[in-house]
């Protein structure tokens, strides 16, 4: 029986489930089955995006004729070739053989290889940027190569914002009815798998799913479409933040993943000290032994945390055979930016250790600690020294994060009126007074600026100051990276156009800096802003805490200095002085206007996710229009 739902309303999801796979692709156990993504719109013409796995065949082909209901399929876009998508795509042609297959050059090629069809006869090819209109849907189409084959292609319906991503955005696990992320707890039930299904799946191709994201960046996107797993309606950053952190080999967490190869038990028991150890010092650990733990699930651990120990006994000579298997899919997926330790064993030669330490010399980035321990047979009283050595060596790489002193809880109220609920009036929020700020980074050649309205001094002695920083913000993710900042105190003599130029367009595809002249460079090689400042402050990240979507940043003040003598902007001063009044509007538009930048939403109803496309602030900080 045919089993469909609908994504928008003429855009239906023909995909099917499978939960009888043992491996994915032959390598990847998949416990929660996995959901195989197609989907159809009914416009002028009918446009199908992509097939199914062979496995779920009937399903598909069920639900294709039941969501056509007797019209005719018009076109199919192909955007990735590889089976679990396209083994059904032979059959579709069989059954509707005036279908036209729009897809790329590569896909073509790919598809002659696998099928004995009339490829040529049957394709349009399109190429990067070109448009195709189905009636009231235009789609334009975007290479994606290597995300996860050369021939991927993504397409962007550019009349309700849907993304076409293949197989980016996409996670391991049945849809068990769902269909979209915000209709299961994601984060609870779903991230691990994601995490896994991307760090396995196109872990190895970082910088190319770098420049598709940077590609998508520019779009606006109201629908991610997967080929598995979710569709994404809502809270798009979450989802492609995650994914930029896993693309550059960022860590998402600080810890430690202790993966170690024991035999009998005593190569595990020097690992089981350390982790006592390293918990001892507040430091999260998480262990697997790589004979029983997929390395699938150890891969996605690595690239989650911070750090890794690798504790291998000596076999044959070599590295005990899963750590040796483990770590040639390690090195293969590419991972960077982590700090390692080596443990080994070994009853009379031991050598895994050397041997591990070598492997790892292909990863780009890798910081592997000298401090090391040789086990011979079994951990010995005398060697829990060098247990520690590691501990601390491991501890020392490690950002020291805020005692949180508890908050007193409030006393009991005796009386009915103590008991009344708590006002909340969020307006009571603006009567807090903030400056204006631009805050500048620099990622390699490239310099970035955004305005902010968080910057605050906390300490003086030592001088430490915190920024707020906005993750959709193309400088936030140059200073996770790089964790060096300026901010430039706005002074009263700045004009409106300051704002426009760093408040109100993205780094990600604009150079803010290319051919701007009032901005120097401070001693940390970064510009600051000498017209319409007061003020430079220079910091370097000494401490982070992550919020949903903002990152707090803590840092040691490196430099300062006073550029003038003007009084410094407030908020306030800048909507009374700085900011032009929002133009008036056609009276019988409804719509919602952004208090911050003048930003207009044309319609009755803001989605209260709505974020500000040139300011990035929440659908909080919009009045209705009158
Ligand atoms: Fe889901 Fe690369 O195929």
């Amino acid at each position: 029986m045919y089993c469909f739902r609908k994504v928008t309303d003429d855009l239906i999801w023909v995909g099917a489930n499978d939960r009888r796979l043992a491996m994915f692709e032959g390598v990847y156990s998949v416990p929660g089955g996995v959901s195989y993504n197609s989907y159809l719109l009914l416009d002028e013409k009918t446009v199908l995006f992509d097939t199914v796995d062979a496995a779920v065949g009937t399903v598909f082909f069920e639900n294709v004729e039941k969501a056509l209901d007797g019209r005719h399929l018009d076109y199919i876009v192909v955007h990735h070739m590889e089976p679990d998508h396209s083994a059904t795509l032979e059959e579709l042609v069989r059954r509707y053989p005036d279908v036209k297959i729009i897809c790329n050059q590569k896909l073509a090629v790919m598809m002659k290889q696998y099928f004995t069809f009339d490829v040529d006869g049957m394709t349009q090819i399109v190429k990067e940027g070109d448009t195709f209109c189905s009636g009231a849907h235009t789609l334009t189409f975007v290479n994606a190569p290597m995300v996860h084959w050369p021939e991927v292609m993504m397409t962007y319906d550019t009349t309700n914002g849907v993304l076409f991503t293949a197989d980016a955005f996409g996670t391991f696990g049945a849809l068990n009815g769902a269909l979209f992320a915000d209709e299961v707890d994601f984060d609870r039930d779903y991230l691990d798998e994601a995490r896994r299904y991307y760090t396995n799946i196109v872990g190895k191709y970082g910088p190319q799913v770098t420049a598709v994201l940077k590609k998508a960046a520019g779009l606006d996107i109201k629908y991610l479409c997967p080929l598995h797993g979710f569709v994404w309606r809502k809270n798009f950053a979450d989802i492609i933040d995650i994914y930029s952190h896993w693309a550059t080999y960022k860590p998402e967490k600080t810890g430690v993943v202790i993966a170690y190869a024991s035999v009998y038990h005593h190569t595990e028991n020097a690992a089981e000290c350390l982790a006592v150890r390293l918990r001892e010092k507040g430091i999260h650990t998480v262990m697997f032994d790589v004979s029983v733990t997929p390395a699938s699930e150890i891969i996605a651990a690595v690239f989650e945390y911070s750090h890794l120990v690798l504790a291998s006994t000596t076999y044959n000579a070599g590295i005990f055979v899963q750590m040796e298997n483990f770590l040639y899919d390690l090195v293969a997926h590419n991972i960077q930016n982590r700090t390692v330790a080596v443990i080994e064993n070994g009853s009379w030669a031991p050598t895994s250790g050397k041997l591990m330490r070598e492997m790892l010399e292909k990863c780009k980035n890798l910081t592997v600690l000298n401090e090391s321990l040789t086990i011979k047979s079994a951990l010995k009283e005398d060697q829990l020294a060098d247990i520690d050595v590691i501990a601390d060596a491991l501890d020392a790489t490690i950002p020291k994060k805020t005692e949180v002193t508890p908050v007193a809880p409030a006393p009991k109220a005796d009386t009915a009126a103590e008991t009344a609920a708590p006002v909340m009036d969020t307006k009571a929020m603006f009567k807090l007074s903030y400056g204006l700020f631009v805050l500048t980074a620099k990622d390699g050649d490239k310099d970035n600026g955004c305005i902010i309205n968080t910057a605050s001094q906390v300490t003086s002695e030592p001088n430490r100051i915190t920024i707020a920083v906005n993750k959709a913000n193309f400088t936030h993710d140059m200073i996770k990276k790089t964790g060096i900042f300026n901010v430039s105190i706005l002074s009263q003599d700045v004009t409106f156009d300051t704002f426009k130029h760093f408040g109100f367009q993205s780094g990600r595809d604009t150079d803010k800096f290319a051919g701007y002249e009032d901005a120097e460079r401070s001693a940390n090689g970064l510009y600051f802003l000498t017209k319409g400042t007061n003020a430079l402050i220079s910091g370097k990240v000494v401490e982070e805490k992550e919020f949903e979507t903002h990152t707090l940043f803590i840092a040691e003040v490196t430099e300062c200095r006073v550029l003038s003598d003007e009084e410094s902007v407030t908020y306030a001063y800048y909507f009374a002085h700085i900011k032009p009044k929002p133009q008036p509007v056609e009276e019988k538009k409804a719509g919602w206007v952004c208090k911050i930048c003048g930003y207009v939403y044309e319609g009755e109803e803001l989605p209260a996710d709505f974020i500000c496309p040139l300011c990035k602030h929440p659908a909080s900080d919009f009045e209705k229009l009158q």
